[in-house]
């Protein structure tokens, strides 16, 4: 079964829980939260705050995507406000090892994020300690930024490699997921798919995720 996570990044921040709500009843099947700080990205978008602040509003796991540098320093505020998934980039971590079983420690799902320049060999030496893989099919900063294709023979590495070890993680694809992509990434192994403008730039979000979910 494929998830769909909408990316509240394109959701209206003035009715931030109204808009989880509504994607929830559309059959959203994570929250997507994309934490951006100006440094790592050059955007800068939520924190722990409002991670507390849309908790109450879902009972979808939270799949919190930090764009962060030095995420160690902020890893506990997001897990203490409900984060149900944290998920960090190996370019911003020193020590991936240590950062991956902290996250773990706090009783909360880990990811690792790779960038499109990113090779799979970066992750190889972790997969097995992990939840979930995140594969950027964008450069992190934006929503409404247009699929890199190139990426895709990585989703295909990521998932042989979780064939090789006998895992059954997530294989989460971010950015530029519509219809037409999402069902070129779910036939090269993904099994969650991160969608923001895909669902939030369409007035019924029920028939958003369900014309993705219909083409994969
Ligand atoms: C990009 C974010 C994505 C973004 C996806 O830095 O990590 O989650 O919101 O937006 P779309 O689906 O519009 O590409
Ligand atoms: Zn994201």
């Amino acid at each position: 079964m494929v998830k769909i996570a909408p990316s509240i990044l394109s959701a209206d921040f003035a009715k931030l829980g109204a808009e989880i709500k509504d994607v929830e009843n559309g059959g959203a099947d994570y929250i997507h939260v994309d934490v951006m700080d100006g440094h790592f990205v050059p955007n800068i978008t939520i924190g722990p705050l409002i991670v507390d602040a849309i908790r109450p509003h879902t009972t979808l796991p939270l799949d919190v995507h930090l764009m962060i540098e030095n995420p160690d320093q902020y890893i506990e505020q997001f897990a203490k406000a409900g984060a149900d998934i944290i998920s960090v980039h190996v370019e911003a971590c020193k020590h991936l090892h240590r950062t991956v079983h902290f996250i773990k420690s706090l009783g909360v799902k880990a990811g690792v994020v790779i960038n499109p320049a990113t090779p799979v060999a970066m992750i190889e030496d972790i997969i097995t300690d992990v939840d979930l893989v995140l594969l950027m099919t964008v450069n992190p900063g934006f929503g409404g930024q247009s699929f890199i294709k190139s990426v895709v023979p990585k989703i295909r590495q990521v998932a042989d490699l979780t064939k090789k070890h006998n895992l059954s993680i997530d294989i989460e694809i971010d950015g530029g997921v519509n219809p037409e992509t999402a069902k070129i990434c779910v036939e090269a192994g993904a099994n969650v798919l991160v969608a923001g403008s895909a669902v939030f730039n369409y007035e019924d979000r029920k028939a958003a995720i369900q014309a993705i979910k219909n083409n994969i």
